[in-house]
């Protein structure tokens, strides 16, 4: 567990809590380790990961990370030498982020529920504009020149694809892909995904190879949600529309992610998608659901689907039975109370 900057300690903290109630009735052995890695340490040593921290992670199946982002820490500093550090150096290539509106959860969109609102985001998570290619001419003169450059490659297109396909046979729902990308105007290197989407998409015949521009996307996720059931997408274009997607499904209290290294032995690292919200540390007011939905998709993940599910059915009771909102400070109970009501519900039928 990396608790991390502000309010993550906090929710990851209720994560583990629920990990170790679920843990016990399903007889599931793990262990645990916790690394104070962020901000905090970050200014008193001036190095985000220590020398040997990879190394150590690497030993682990799996990292549970509450949140980076700490108001002293410049913009960029603990996303690229943590977030996107661990992400990239653990080839976690796939960003699973699950838009499920849940029971009793508030969305913004008019006359949508939560059989309206139920599909995933399969984001690619090692390539794109994120791979910090690029550089500056003429710094700080009116003459400057900056360039960022997207970069993607057959592989890494190619094996996000093939993996989303995989996902949306084993999701058995309306078996329907949609490739989100902008063909019309990414002529190179969103033709590279298209060919690879329909090539890939000939060894599975059962599935609807879908394809959407970026830009139509968003619109159909906000009139027709319910449209949707697998999105396969680069990853800066998944970067987008998964936080449209994290408040459609009731915000970013709600939302969560898994930074997946499907290889065996890769280390995978799943996260709440809501950052540290530092304002909020310490007070007990911060929504811990996502936090929790995150401990389930590791449990899943790691081969426990039967403890993720006692997890999701669990949060659905809290969500549509207990909680008065998914807005902190608004839930009716204090951090630590949520985590508790998800652990009282493990073993309802
Ligand atoms: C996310 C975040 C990160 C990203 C940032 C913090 C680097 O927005 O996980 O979606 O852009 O991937
Ligand atoms: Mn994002």
């Amino acid at each position: 567990m990396i608790g991390g900057d502000g309010t993550g300690p906090e929710v990851a903290r209720e994560g583990v809590k629920v990990l170790k109630a679920v843990a016990a009735l399903e007889g599931i052995d793990y262990e645990l380790k916790e690394f104070d890695y962020g901000g905090d340490r970050y200014l008193a040593t001036g190095e985000v990961l220590p020398e040997g921290a990879l190394e150590e992670l690497a030993t682990f199946d799996a990292i549970l990370l509450g949140a980076i982002g700490h108001p002293e820490v410049a913009p960029g500093i603990l996303e690229r030498g943590l977030l996107l550090e661990i992400r990239f150096r653990f080839d976690q290539y796939i960003n699973l982020r699950p838009v499920k509106l849940f029971p009793g959860v508030e969305t913004p969109l008019a006359g949508k529920g939560p059989e309206d609102i139920d599909f995933v985001v399969v984001r690619e998570n090692t390539e794109d504009l994120y791979c910090g290619m690029g550089g500056f001419l003429k710094k700080g003169t009116p003459d400057e020149v900056a360039v960022q450059t997207a970069i993607y490659t057959r592989k890494g297109c190619e094996r996000c694809i093939r993996w989303a396909f995989e996902y949306t046979r084993r999701r058995n729902r309306k078996k329907r892909l949609t490739l989100v990308a902008k063909t019309n105007v990414l002529t190179y290197g969103h033709d590279l995904w298209w060919r690879a989407f329909q090539e890939v998409a000939r060894e599975y015949p059962d599935i609807e190879a879908d394809y959407n521009h970026v830009d139509a996307c968003c619109m159909w996720m906000v009139k027709n949600p319910e449209y949707y059931d697998v999105i396969v997408t680069t990853n800066m274009f998944g970067d987008i529309i998964t936080d449209l997607g994290g408040i459609i499904q009731g915000g970013m209290g709600v939302a969560a992610g898994g930074n997946i290294n499907p290889e065996p032995g890769g280390t995978s690292m799943f996260e709440p998608m809501g950052g540290s919200a530092p304002k909020y540390t310490g007070r007990g007011v911060i929504n811990p659901i996502a936090a929790i939905s995150a401990t389930a998709m590791l449990l899943e993940h790691a081969g426990y689907p039967a403890a993720a599910g006692r997890i999701m059915k669990a949060i659905q009771i809290v969500t549509g039975t207990k909680m008065k909102s998914q807005a902190a400070g608004r839930m009716g109970y204090s951090t630590t109370e949520v985590g508790d009501l998800v652990c009282e519900q493990l073993t309802a039928d």
